[in-house]
């Protein structure tokens, strides 16, 4: 079984790749390999900082491994928080102060469409491959259920009556924009075996 780390230090984001994973592979988190680095994440573009991140741990471990960014888009707010979805409320902000930024920013506007793109940047056996997924939905007007993290109480998916929040696990990673680019590496992974 392969073992790849997996850049991050939020737990919410390995519990869902681990999730998604099963037992097709083993995910080490940053602590499991007692790695106690604060990534950079300084590019203008969610590649950039995936490909940034994913080459700082494989420049400090030498091991496969990938990294994800991932920014919410808002068709009224010109694509905002966008790259900027961590930090939107400001440095230091917790995801709750983001949430009610956006809600403070849509009220009274009517098109609140808005996407999740999530960009994996794989460094495997020294090579590097990028995945992308995408999710297309709508920011609700309150904010409803106690799962997932981030932005997941406000975004309802299209063709959807929960926010990811409400939904179960499975569910949200079988829609999401996480569990999308995370498909396709393993679809690019199984076909080097
Ligand atoms: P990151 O740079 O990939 O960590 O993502 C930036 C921000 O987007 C995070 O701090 C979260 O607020 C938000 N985010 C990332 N993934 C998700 C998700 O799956 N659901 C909701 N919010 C997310």
């Amino acid at each position: 079984m392969d073992t790849l780390v997996f850049a991050t230090n939020n737990k919410h984001k390995l519990r869902e790749v681990r999730e998604i994973t099963g037992t097709l592979m083993s995910i080490k988190s940053l602590s499991d390999i007692e790695l106690d680095a604060d990534i950079p994440e300084t590019q203008e573009t969610i590649e950039g900082n995936a490909r940034q991140k994913a080459r700082f741990i494989y420049e400090k471990t030498g091991m496969d491994c990938f990294a994800d960014d991932t920014g919410l888009e808002i068709a009224a707010l010109g694509g905002r928080p966008g790259v900027y979805s961590a930090r939107y409320a400001g440095e230091g902000c917790s995801f709750a102060d983001n949430v009610i930024k956006i809600l403070e920013e849509l009220q009274g506007i009517e098109d609140r469409s808005a996407c999740f793109r999530c960009v994996i940047c794989l460094i495997y056996k020294g090579q590097e491959a990028i995945f992308e997924g995408r999710v297309d939905g709508e920011i609700t007007l309150d904010q409803s259920g106690a799962e997932g993290f981030g932005y997941d109480p406000v975004f309802r998916p299209e063709k959807q009556s929960q926010t990811f929040a409400e939904m179960p696990a499975y569910l949200k990673n079988g829609l999401s924009h996480r569990g999308r680019a995370m498909q396709k590496m393993l679809q690019f992974l199984s076909q080097l075996q």
